[in-house]
């Protein structure tokens, strides 16, 4: 069942095609779990990932009002910056990107390999600040002084999460419903939980047309606690914006951040491992090492609702093992 109202909202056709979902067999074995996967790491620009989606959604409403300038913020690795550079190069639109350097370091891969190499070759213009500790404060202010230049801003927000942008993980819940019809039945989804765009469209889509299956968030930077309002918030919004209603329990796990956002541990480190020596899949230090370091701890503890097929949302990431690197 399509989501009709989801074809209200303006969009750019930066996907082209659903990503591939495939099932694990290596992983699957190792773990003596039936692991799928979506992959979402490899939609097509710029070495792909999860805001892609968003950014589809995004980008055509930025058109729509006439600008001619992406703006963001975010760290100096950040996946969602490198993305939206590459999306304005491919539209012929300036970008600039406000980032931070949340870990304090003065390694040299951290600051100038992996995806902040890449934002100079999608010629992004960079400025640094010394913390993002009010984000949409200083976008705005960032705006301001990019239209003094004569320039036409659209502000994205961190992680490119805000309703519109979440409309793209409603999307990609569409493609795993369909994809699984007739050939799997998921017990549950895994995905990374962050700016919580992500988490919340999946959360609004796999209500409506998956509504059997868990949803788990790993959060990859806040506490339950913390992370809990941000999904909640989002969800409503989302739901209001496509006049649904969204009842589904929020369920987040915090276990696998540890020491902090953009901080390497080793239970991700060993995930990252895992993927690349048994599928050839690469995950990422930040997210997806993280997220997976939950999805293979759940089994081995009990934590899903069932022994049934487990869904793996790979929401890309790996050009920051290069930043990351030797530490990976
Ligand atoms: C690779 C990767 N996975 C997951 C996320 C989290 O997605 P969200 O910010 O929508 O929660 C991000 C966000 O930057 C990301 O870059």
């Amino acid at each position: 069942m399509p989501l009709h109202s989801l074809t209200q909202f303006p969009r750019l056709e930066l996907l082209g095609a659903p990503t591939p979902l495939e099932f694990l067999p290596r992983f699957s074995d190792f773990l003596g779990r039936e692991i799928y996967i979506k992959r979402d790491d490899v939609t097509p620009v710029a070495m792909g990932g999860n805001k892609l989606r968003k950014l589809e959604f995004l980008a055509a409403a930025a058109l729509q009002e006439g600008a001619d300038t992406l703006i963001t913020a975010g760290a100096i690795q950040s996946n969602h910056v490198r993305q939206t550079a590459a999306v304005a190069a491919k539209l012929g639109l300036h970008c600039v990107a406000l980032l931070e350097n949340p870990l304090g370091t003065v390694a040299e891969n951290y600051l100038s390999n992996g995806n902040r190499l890449l934002l100079d070759l999608f010629n992004a213009q960079v400025e640094m600040c010394a913390a993002l500790s009010d984000p949409q404060a200083q976008l705005t202010d960032l705006a301001t002084r990019v239209e003094a230049q004569g320039f036409r801003p659209y502000v994205i927000p961190v992680g490119g999460s805000s309703p519109l942008g979440a409309m793209g993980y409603v999307e990609s819940a569409q493609e795993i419903a369909r994809q699984c019809e007739g050939a799997v039945s998921l017990s549950s989804v895994v995905v990374a939980s962050g700016s919580a765009g992500t988490h919340a469209g999946l959360a609004v889509g796999l209500e409506q047309l998956m509504p059997d299956v868990e949803l788990i968030g790993v959060t990859v930077s806040r506490t339950v606690e913390e992370q809990l309002p941000k999904v909640v918030q989002l969800q409503q919004a989302v739901a209001r914006e496509l006049a649904l209603n969204a009842s589904a329990e929020i369920r987040l796990w915090d276990d696998y951040f540890a020491p902090g956002y953009g901080v390497p541990n080793e239970a991700g480190t060993e995930a990252v491992r895992l993927l690349a020596r048994l599928e050839g899949i690469l995950l990422d230090p930040v997210y997806t090492g993280k997220a997976m370091a939950g999805l293979i701890d759940g089994i081995s503890r009990k934590r899903f609702r069932d022994e049934g097929p487990i869904l793996f949302v790979h929401t890309g990431g790996a050009p920051a093992l290069f930043a990351y690197h030797p530490h990976v």
